[in-house]
């Protein structure tokens, strides 16, 4: 009778024990078999009790079936306990490998800035940023668009609550912060953000991406613009044979000022991408206004510069035939994944 009160407290705590230090549901299946099983230590205990008296059988009864309870309920307790535990694991595996998981990727904003300033580095570039909340200094005034200079209209500029703030209309702005920071020779690419409160369609857009390009040195000529417009857009186009053309435009930083049209990468005879003419419009450039050296402090006589700017959208929409300018910042998952 003394030993199986002994064996009964002895298997209430080793199993007790081996139920806390189990890590896995099949330990403690193990651990519930050699306990609670049919053949396990609890049903032995109570084949014993056979040949035990009658007064024995009452008080040992009740003793062996609080132990199989309570067995069972510490059995209860650490299956919830591994369960739970299993599940969490299953939530947060980040390496868990799902099917049809949605997979993330570099937006074309991104993509399409990396791939410019990787055709302008390998032309000898640096990549310049400048801030999108202006001055008028920067965005206007030094860019030789004086106040109630008519071009300040045609800009639609958002401003802002503090005095003198608004927000880019043109990443030109970047032109005189680079030209204050380095003294000539300097080369440099901004691509970035500008906007313009004009109302929206699938070729206007309140906010776009503009890329400027400055090259300030002695000596520097129109046939480098051009020969550098015409390197760029082949490179960005893929096209070796692309050609450009020139056509007078007026933009009061530089003089004189050009548009320059590429050949339609995608036709010889006219298509609708040029519009049955075989050219697509697709920059704008020109010699650096004296003025405009002036301002930053760079002396006219000794250096001059181009200076060439673009529509990044503009031009990712004529490459990959994009309709809608609106769908780059749109969170469409079906637009971002083409790319
Ligand atoms: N900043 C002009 C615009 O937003 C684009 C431009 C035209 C940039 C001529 C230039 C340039 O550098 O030379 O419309």
């Amino acid at each position: 009778m003394k030993k199986i009160k002994d064996t009964i407290e002895k298997i209430e705590k080793s199993c007790m024990q081996s139920c806390s230090k189990a890590k896995t549901a099949d330990e403690l299946e193990q651990i519930r078999v050699e306990y609670l099983g049919r053949n396990g230590k609890i049903a032995e205990l109570m084949s014993t009790l056979k040949n035990c008296s009658l007064e024995e059988k009452r008080e040992l009864g009740p003793l062996l079936n609080t132990l199989k309870t309570l067995l069972q309920e510490t059995y209860e307790t650490h299956k919830k306990r591994i369960d739970a535990k299993s599940i969490t694991k299953q939530l947060f595996d980040v390496t868990a490998y799902r099917p049809h998981q949605l997979r993330g990727s570099t937006h074309i904003y991104t993509q399409l800035i990396h791939e410019l300033s990787t055709i302008f580095i390998s032309m000898g570039y640096t990549v310049a940023d400048g801030p999108e909340v202006e001055t008028e200094y920067y965005n206007f005034t030094t860019l030789n668009i004086p106040e109630d200079h008519p071009a300040r209209d045609s800009h639609d500029t958002f401003w802002l609550c503090s005095p003198d703030r608004l927000l880019r209309t043109h990443t030109s702005s970047v032109q005189a912060h680079e030209m204050e920071k380095t003294t000539p020779p300097l080369a440099v690419f901004a691509p970035g953000r500008a906007y313009r409160s004009e109302a929206t369609d699938a070729t206007h857009d309140f906010m776009f991406t503009q890329g400027e390009i400055l090259l300030i040195n002695t000596d520097v000529s129109i046939s480098n613009l051009l020969a550098t417009a015409q390197e760029f857009l082949q490179a960005f186009f893929g096209k070796n044979d692309l050609k450009i053309r020139v056509r007078p435009g007026y933009f009061p930083f530089v003089e004189p000022g050009l548009e320059i049209d590429g050949s339609c990468p995608f036709c010889t005879t006219g298509c609708a991408i040029c519009k049955k003419t075989g050219w697509i419009e697709l920059l704008g450039s020109g010699l650096v206004h004296p003025k405009v050296l002036q301002y930053s402090g760079i002396d006219p006589e000794k250096y001059s510069g181009f200076a060439l700017g673009f529509g990044i959208e503009r031009l990712a929409m004529i490459k990959y035939g994009i309709n809608d300018i609106r769908l780059f910042h749109s969170s469409n998952i079906s637009f971002m994944n083409q790319f």
